[in-house]
C-alpha cells in the first residue's frame, strides 16, 4: 500500500492568519491542501469563494484539493480552476449533471473528484468511477469540522477499493471528517489513499508530531 497522504483542511485553521497556518502545513512535509467550499445552501455553512483561492495561491506550492460543497458547482467550475485550484471535487448529490460537470473539470486540465455524503450509496457513482482521479467519501455529514467519524462509511470505502481493484481503476480513495489518531487506523484498513484532516491537525498541540504519528500508525496498518 502507498504511503499514506495527509490533506489538512483549512476550515479548522485561523482565517485570520491563514498565510502562516498554510506555511505550517508545508513546515511538516505534507504536499497536499484541502480547500473547503460552501455555499450555505447544499450544506449549512459559508466559507470562501474563488478570489480566497486566487490570492492564496502565490504564497503556497501545495496541491489545493478543493472540495466544493456547493449546489450546481458546474456554475463556478472555471472560476475555481482559474483561480489555481490543482483538484476540484464535487458532490454527486449537488448536480443533475454529474458527468457533464467532471467533464468540465477535465477539460480545464485539473485532478477532478467526486464525492458522496454518508447516506448516498457507491452505485450514485459507479458509472464516473472510471474517469475520476479521487473519490471523495464523506465520513461526516458535510458543514463543519470536528464532527465524529460515521462508521457506516466504512463498507462503501471497502467496496470502492475493490472495485479500483478489479477494474484497474486510478482515483484516489480520500476519506474527509473526523478522521484522527483514533480512526485512521480503521480507515486505513479500509482503505484511504489520502485523509482529510480539519481540527486534529490545526488543533494539534504540535503539528509535527501529529503528522508523524498519523503516517506511523497509517503505514504500519
Ligand atoms: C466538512 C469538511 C471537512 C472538515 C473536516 O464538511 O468537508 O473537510 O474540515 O474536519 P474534521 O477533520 O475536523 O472532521
Ligand atoms: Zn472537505
Amino acid at each position: 500500500m502507498k504511503n499514506l497522504i495527509i490533506a489538512p483542511s483549512i476550515l479548522s485553521s485561523d482565517f485570520s492568519n491563514i498565510v502562516e497556518e498554510v506555511k505550517t502545513v508545508e513546515n511538516c512535509g505534507l504536499e497536499w491542501l484541502h480547500i473547503d467550499v460552501m455555499d450555505g445552501s447544499f450544506v449549512p455553512n459559508i466559507t470562501f469563494g474563488p478570489k480566497f483561492v486566487n490570492d492564496l495561491r502565490p504564497h503556497s506550492d501545495l496541491y489545493f484539493d478543493a472540495h466544493l460543497m456547493i449546489n450546481n458547482p458546474e456554475q463556478f467550475i472555471d472560476a475555481f480552476s482559474d483561480a489555481g485550484c490543482d483538484s476540484i471535487t464535487i458532490h454527486s448529490e449537488a448536480t443533475n449533471h454529474l458527468h457533464r460537470a467532471l467533464q468540465m473539470i477535465k477539460n480545464k486540465n485539473k485532478d477532478c473528484g467526486v464525492s458522496i455524503n454518508p447516506a448516498t450509496s457507491v452505485e450514485m457513482i459507479r458509472p464516473v468511477l472510471p474517469m475520476v482521479d479521487q473519490v471523495l467519501v464523506m465520513t461526516v455529514n458535510p458543514g463543519f469540522g470536528g464532527q465524529s467519524f460515521i462508521d457506516l462509511t466504512l463498507e462503501k470505502i471497502k467496496l470502492l477499493k475493490e472495485l479500483k481493484e478489479q477494474n484497474g481503476y486510478k482515483y484516489k480513495i480520500n476519506l474527509d471528517g473526523g478522521i484522527n489518531l483514533s480512526t485512521i487506523e480503521k480507515a486505513r484498513e479500509a482503505g484511504c489513499d489520502v485523509c482529510v484532516t480539519g481540527s486534529a491537525f490545526f488543533k494539534a498541540e504540535n503539528r509535527e508530531e501529529f503528522v508523524k504519528s498519523m503516517l506511523k500508525i497509517a503505514n504500519n496498518s
